[in-house]
């Protein structure tokens, strides 16, 4: 089982095939998902909130992020590895997209970029992609866009669905390899998936796309708190290391821990 490719992820929509992505921002998450064959790794701008503590993703800088993303980058044998572009690193023009894109790839190892936006972002895919970096884009709810959009809402509702199929086209005709949805209607996402070529990727837009992604701290729960409808929680990860460091705790308080065998 070779790397996995931009082509395949294509040839598995061809297929009928479905596929997965998760976030990963560190070397252990990296190997444990690449070893269990999730497709793709997304070093998501949401390390902002999940690695950095902030409370959105806006905070979050290109220098903070690449070393996350030659974290993951080195510790995968064969997901194919996005690196995704923070706010202001690439919106204001084409050239800016490019250089920033070139760190990813340069410094964090990324084997292509993410960004956020449709239509208004073709003259950035469409350079990135002339230029040797293979570009997956994001429309419907775009997080570095909350104050824009008034907050975390659902995106292509009513009438405004037909702006999320004018999106997806113009990103699939710019160059973009395949595409993220959030937050939309799964009839809308569906009709996407139908008309595009590219692979769709739903978190929060129903069964019909081609994958799915998930934050992996909610999917596998070590955050704790409010989590969006769309999160499934397959593991309580953060209970299991609360019960061991409640133990360990209690262990070194009682001379418990270490015991002989623990000792030269
Ligand atoms: O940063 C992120 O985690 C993302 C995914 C939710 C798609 O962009
Ligand atoms: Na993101």
């Amino acid at each position: 089982r070779g790397r996995i490719r931009t082509h395949h992820l294509r040839e598995m929509k061809e297929r009928g095939e479905r596929f997965s992505m998760l976030t990963a921002y560190e070397q252990y998450a990296a190997q444990t998902f690449d070893e269990a064959g999730i497709e793709v790794l997304l070093v998501g701008d949401s390390a902002s909130n999940n690695v950095y503590g902030n409370e959105t993703s806006l905070p979050v800088t290109v220098d903070e992020l690449l070393p996350l993303t030659r974290a993951v980058s080195r510790s995968v044998k064969r997901a194919l590895v996005v690196g995704d572009l923070p706010f202001g690193s690439y919106q204001r023009s084409p050239e800016q997209a490019y250089d920033t894109a070139v760190r990813f790839m340069k410094e964090g190892g990324a084997h292509c970029v993410k960004l956020e936006g449709g239509r208004e972002m073709t003259p950035q895919i469409e350079l990135l992609t002339r230029g040797g970096v293979p570009v997956m884009a994001h429309i419907g709810f775009t997080p570095q866009s909350e104050h824009a959009l008034g907050g975390y809402r659902v995106q292509g509702r009513g009438d405004t669905a037909s702006r999320i199929l004018d999106d997806a086209h113009a990103i699939q005709d710019a160059g973009a390899f395949a595409v993220v949805m959030e937050m939309v209607p799964g009839d809308v996402a569906g009709q996407v998936t139908k008309e595009l070529t590219i692979p769709t990727i739903g978190i929060g837009a129903g069964p019909d796309c081609d994958a799915q992604v998930l934050v992996w701290q909610d999917a596998f729960g070590l955050r704790s708190g409010k989590m969006a409808k769309f999160v499934k929680q397959y593991a309580d990860v953060r209970a299991v290391l609360l019960d061991a460091a409640r133990t360990y705790a209690a262990e070194v308080k009682d001379g418990t821990f270490p015991g002989p065998e623990h000792t030269f």
